[in-house]
C-alpha cells in the first residue's frame, strides 16, 4: 500500500516543518527575554521590545505555535495510521493549517504592540479568540470524523488522549475567553474579581493538563512503542491512566491561587487533587518507560529513543515537583519565585519539547519518503546539547527560587526584613546567566535539528551509517 497517497501526509508535513520553525522562533524569544533579565538595556528603549511584551510572545509562540504544531502533526498522523483511513476532509485539514498559521502571525503582531487581555496564556484579543474557536472546532471535526470512519475495531489509546485534549481545549478556550468587546482591540472579561481569577486558573491549569500533557501523552503512546519496536507495556494501565488523569486534572486549578481571596476550602480542594495527580502521572510515565523492557539496548544506538525516554523522565520529575509545590506550606515559599520557572521548564523543555523533537525526528524521513534522517550523529549531538541545556536551566532556577523565597521571608529579631528586594535581585545574576546559557544551548540544538531536517528533505545522501528508522 502506498502510504504517501493513501493518507493525507501533506498537512502532516506542513505542520511538522512548522513545528521546527516555530520552535526556533519561540525559543529565540525565550533566549532574548532570558538575556533581558541579565541586561535589561537589551530592550533598546523600544516599547515593542520590552520584557512585558516579549514574555507573552515567548509563551504563546512556544506553547501554541511550537507545541500546537507538534500536536497537529502527530495527531493527524496517528489518527490516520491507527484508524487506517485518510483524514475525512483534505480541505478542512488545510483550513486548520492555514488558520493556525494566521492566528500565530496575528499573535506575533498584536502582542509586541501591547494588545492583550492580560490573562496569562489567553492574552490574545477577542477577534483572534473567535478565529481560534473556529479553527479548533474544525480540528475536532476532522479528528473525530476520521475516528468515526475508522476501519479498525477499537480506538487506539493515543487517540483517546488526543481526543480528550481537543475537546477540553475547546471548552476551556471558549469559556475563559468570554468577554465584552469595547473596540476591535480591547475587551473585558465577563467574569469579575475572584471568579475571573478562578475561571482563568481553571483554564490555565488545564491548559497545562490538556495542552501540555494529555496531547503529548498521545505522542508517547504512539511513538515510544513504535520506536522501541515493542508493544505498549500495559494496555490496561493506559486505560486506567487515561480516566484517572482526565478526571483529576480538572480540579487542581486553585493551586495557582493559594493564599488569595479564593475561599480557603477551594484552595485545599485544589491542593488535595494536585497531590492525587501524582498517581496517574507516574502510572503513565512508568507505562511509557517500561515499554522499553527487553529493548533497553536500543538506547545505546538510537538517539530518537533517547529523546523520548529522557522526556518521560522529565515528565516524572515535573509531575512529582508539581504536587509538592501545590502543598500550601511549600507554595508559601515557591510562589512568585524562580522555582516556578524551573518547574515550568522542566515540564516544557524537558517533557514537551523533547518528546516533540523525538516524534518529529521519527516522522520526517517517513513523511518525505526517505530511509532515515540525514545524520543520526547530529541527532545525538542535539540530544546531548539539549539535555545539558535543560539541566542548566532548571537547576539554576531551583537554586535561584529557593534563595529568593528564603531571602524574602527572612526577618530580624525586631521583625524588620533582613533583605531588601533589590538585594535578592542582585544575588540572582549568576543564576540568570547560567539559565541564559542553558536556554541558548537548547536553542542551538533546534538549529541543528533544522539543518538535519533540511538536508533530509532535500534528499542528501545520509552523512553517516546508522540504525534504520521506523515510524
Ligand atoms: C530556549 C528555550 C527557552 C528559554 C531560554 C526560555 C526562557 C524563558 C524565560 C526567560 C521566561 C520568563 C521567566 C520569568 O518571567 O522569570 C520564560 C517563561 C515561560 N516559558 Fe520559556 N523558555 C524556553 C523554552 C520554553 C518552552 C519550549 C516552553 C513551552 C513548551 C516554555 C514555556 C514557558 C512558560 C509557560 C513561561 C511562563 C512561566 C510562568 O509564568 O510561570 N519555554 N521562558
Ligand atoms: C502532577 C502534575 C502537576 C502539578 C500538580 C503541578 C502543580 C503546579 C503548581 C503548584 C504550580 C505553582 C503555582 C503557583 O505557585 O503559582 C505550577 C506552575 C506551573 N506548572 Fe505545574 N504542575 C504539574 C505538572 C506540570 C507539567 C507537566 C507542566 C508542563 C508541561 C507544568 C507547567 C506549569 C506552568 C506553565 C506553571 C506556571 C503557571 C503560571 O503561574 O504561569 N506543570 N504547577
Amino acid at each position: 500500500m502506498d502510504t504517501q497517497t493513501t493518507y493525507n501526509y501533506k498537512v502532516v508535513r506542513q505542520f511538522a516543518v512548522m513545528t521546527v520553525v516555530w520552535g526556533i522562533v519561540g525559543m529565540l524569544v525565550g533566549v532574548i527575554i532570558a538575556a533581558q533579565l541579565v541586561w535589561p538595556q537589551l530592550n533598546f528603549d523600544l516599547p515593542w521590545l520590552t520584557y512585558s511584551r516579549l514574555r507573552p510572545l515567548h509563551t504563546n509562540a512556544v506553547i501554541f505555535a511550537f507545541g500546537g504544531s507538534a500536536l497537529f502533526t502527530t495527531s493527524y498522523y496517528v489518527v490516520q495510521r491507527t484508524c487506517q483511513v485518510r483524514l475525512i476532509s483534505d480541505k478542512l485539514a488545510a483550513f486548520t493549517f492555514w488558520g493556525w498559521t494566521l492566528i500565530i502571525l496575528l499573535a506575533a503582531i498584536t502582542l509586541p504592540l501591547g494588545i492583550t487581555t492580560s490573562k496569562e496564556y489567553a492574552e490574545l484579543e477577542w477577534p483572534i479568540d473567535i478565529l481560534i474557536a473556529v479553527v479548533w472546532v474544525t480540528y475536532a471535526i476532522v479528528f473525530f470524523g476520521t475516528v468515526l470512519k475508522r476501519k479498525t475495531p477499537h480506538i487506539y489509546v493515543a487517540n483517546w488522549f488526543f481526543g480528550a485534549f481537543i475537546i477540553t481545549v475547546a471548552i476551556l478556550h471558549i469559556v475563559n475567553s468570554a468577554a465584552l468587546p469595547i473596540s476591535m482591540t480591547k475587551s473585558y472579561s465577563v467574569y469579575a474579581g475572584t471568579i475571573d481569577a478562578m475561571v482563568q486558573w481553571w483554564y490555565g491549569h488545564n491548559a497545562v493538563g490538556f495542552f501540555l500533557t494529555a496531547g503529548f501523552l498521545g505522542i508517547m503512546y504512539y511513538f515510544v512503542p513504535k520506536q522501541a519496536g515493542r508493544p505498549v507495556f500495559s494496555y490496561r494501565l493506559s486505560v486506567v491512566h487515561f480516566w484517572s488523569l482526565i478526571s483529576i486534572y480538572m480540579w487542581a486549578g486553585p493551586h495557582h491561587l493559594h493564599y488569595t481571596a479564593l475561599p480557603d476550602w477551594t484552595q485545599s480542594l485544589g491542593m488535595a487533587f494536585s497531590i492525587l495527580l501524582l498517581a496517574p502521572s507516574w502510572g503513565g510515565m512508568i507505562n511509557g518507560i517500561m515499554t522499553l523492557s527487553g529493548a533497553w539496548h536500543k538506547l545505546r544506538t538510537d538517539p530518537i529513543l533517547k529523546f523520548l525516554i529522557v522526556s518521560l523522565s522529565f515528565y516524572g520529575m515535573s509531575t512529582f515537583e508539581g504536587p509538592m509545590m501545590s502543598i500550601k506550606t511549600v507554595n508559601a515559599l515557591s510562589h512568585y519565585t524562580d522555582w516556578t520557572i524551573g518547574h515550568v521548564h522542566s515540564g516544557a523543555l524537558g517533557w514537551v519539547a523533547m518528546v516533540s523533537i523525538g516524534a518529529i525526528y521519527a516522522l520526517i524521513p517517513h513523511l518525505f519518503g526517505r530511509k532515515q534522517m540525514y545524520s543520526i550523529k547530529l541527532i545525538d549531538t542535539h540530544f546531548w546539547i539539549s539535555t545539558i541545556g535543560v539541566v542548566l536551566y532548571i537547576v539554576s532556577m531551583w537554586i535561584a527560587g529557593v534563595m529568593q523565597g528564603l531571602m524574602w521571608r527572612a526577618v530580624n529579631a525586631d521583625g524588620t526584613l533582613t533583605y531588601s528586594f533589590v538585594e535578592s535581585l542582585e544575588r540572582m545574576y549568576p543564576y540568570y546567566i547560567v539559565r541564559l546559557l542553558g536556554g541558548a544551548m537548547f536553542f542551538v540544538g533546534m538549529l541543528i535539528m533544522a539543518y538535519n531536517m533540511w538536508k533530509t528533505i532535500a534528499g542528501s545522501e545520509p552523512a553517516d551509517d546508522a540504525i534504520p528508522q521506523t515510524a
